[in-house]
């Protein structure tokens, strides 16, 4: 691999490290743009590993693979943070191009150092701190009282490595459960959250962005279930939310997408984390805006100019499809049900239908929100076997 263009007369290759569905959704975007890509997966039936020509088998955590993969790839990119951080430096400074690099990935695998960054250069975020024991947590609930919340500083996702503590006995059992394991804790404030909102960026090494129209993320138990777009919030609430995502992949020094998901509390957002890569929250844009969320990440990761972020319709809402426990037909199966509930984009993943698990989500555009979110909601009931 080398810091170079690839020549003119082929396709410049982008690997991407982890083979689930925001790998599968990036090659589809790399299809009419002319890119390969390549994809290291942990197991042949991962997500995007059954849509692409070129997979490699191997562990994100394994140096050599990664090192092996990088050197037939013109860029590497990530479809989760899960991986060797000192291997992706090693290859940066053989001279290896990693986007985002492992400076900003440190952000997203980190959120005690990516909170305590982002509250050094004066950006808003929740109250926190480092939970090395009980004695910790019982100092800052004197300050905050009851709830607090408990994370994971590293390794969460789709609410697992986060938990509410509703007095001392539950921070205790905590406590005792994480007690074998290398999980370390923070603890923050439990925010009162009117909305959650999110902003997505597409930053290009050198600094050039573009934002996508901020949205409404619907949360529940810690999983995100619904997107809205634009967000139904004031102008200037917006502005600042761009703001703040603009500000943060400056800071992060995102390439690439860069996701800054937000609380708001009445006038005030808080900052709640980031993810350096394409995010649930940006899938409204496949089908929702001009250039996808996908194609802007691999057009910044390549450094290519960026395309426009502008909304098709006046709303476009993102329903996922979390795997139901009692499904007796799977969503691909019940991808012709649609025709009962028409006017709405799928997309599956084609991962088993776990309990929980997002196996696909559906973009409908439209001019009501209400009208909107109910044609979403009611093809993804249909799709995952729901009642509606
Ligand atoms: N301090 C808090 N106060 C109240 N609710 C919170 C707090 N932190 C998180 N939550 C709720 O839990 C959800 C998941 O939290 P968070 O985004 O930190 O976890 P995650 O597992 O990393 O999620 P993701 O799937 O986005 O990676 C948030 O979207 C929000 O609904
Ligand atoms: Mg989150």
């Amino acid at each position: 691999m080398t810091s170079t263009p690839p020549p003119a007369d082929r396709f410049p290759v982008v690997g991407i490290v982890g083979a689930g569905q925001l790998a599968r959704m990036m090659i589809q975007a790399a299809i009419p743009l002319g890119i390969e890509v390549r994809v290291l997966a942990e197991h042949s039936g991962d997500s995007a590993a059954l849509v692409s020509p070129h997979v490699e088998i191997g562990s994100p955590n394994d140096a050599d693979a990664l090192r092996n993969f990088a050197s037939r790839c013109d860029v590497v990119t990530l479809d989760h943070e899960l991986v060797n951080l000192d291997a992706l430096v090693a290859i940066e400074a053989a001279g290896g191009v990693v986007r985002p690099g492992a400076t900003t990935l440190r952000f997203a695998k980190d959120k005690l150092y990516q909170r305590s960054t982002f509250q050094r250069a004066g950006l808003p975020v929740p109250d926190f701190v480092d939970a090395p024991d009980l004695d910790a947590v019982e100092a800052f609930s004197v300050r905050h009282g009851w709830p607090v919340v408990a994370k994971s500083q590293t390794g969460g996702y789709d609410g697992r490595g986060m938990w509410v503590l509703g007095d001392l006995d539950e921070a205790r059992a905590l406590f005792a459960s994480v007690a074998d394991s290398d999980v370390a804790l923070m603890i923050e404030q439990f925010v009162p959250i009117e909305r959650e909102l999110a902003v997505l960026v597409a930053r290009r090494p050198g600094g050039e962005f573009v934002t996508y129209p901020v949205v409404e993320t619907v949360q529940r138990d810690g999983i995100c279930h619904e997107v809205i777009a634009p967000a139904p919030v004031s102008e200037e609430i917006a502005a600042r939310a761009r703001d703040l995502g603009e500000r943060i992949a400056a800071l992060t020094g995102a390439a690439g997408i860069i996701a800054t998901e937000l609380f708001l509390v009445g006038d005030e957002l808080l900052i709640n984390e980031v993810a350096t890569r394409p995010h649930n929250s940006g899938h409204f844009s496949i089908d929702g805006c001009a250039t996808s969320q996908f194609a802007n990440h691999l057009r910044a990761v390549l450094d290519w100019p960026l395309g426009s972020t502008d909304l098709l319709a006046p709303v476009v809402v993102m329903a996922n499809l979390l795997g139901e426990d009692r499904a007796s037909m799977g969503p691909r199966m019940r991808l012709a049900l649609l025709a009962a509930a028409p006017g709405v984009h799928p997309h599956l993943y084609g991962k088993d239908a776990r309990p929980g698990r997002k196996i696909g989500h559906v973009n409908a555009l439209g001019e009501d929100i209400e009208e909107t979110r109910a044609r979403a909601a009611l093809a993804a009931a249909r799709l995952t076997g729901r009642s509606v």
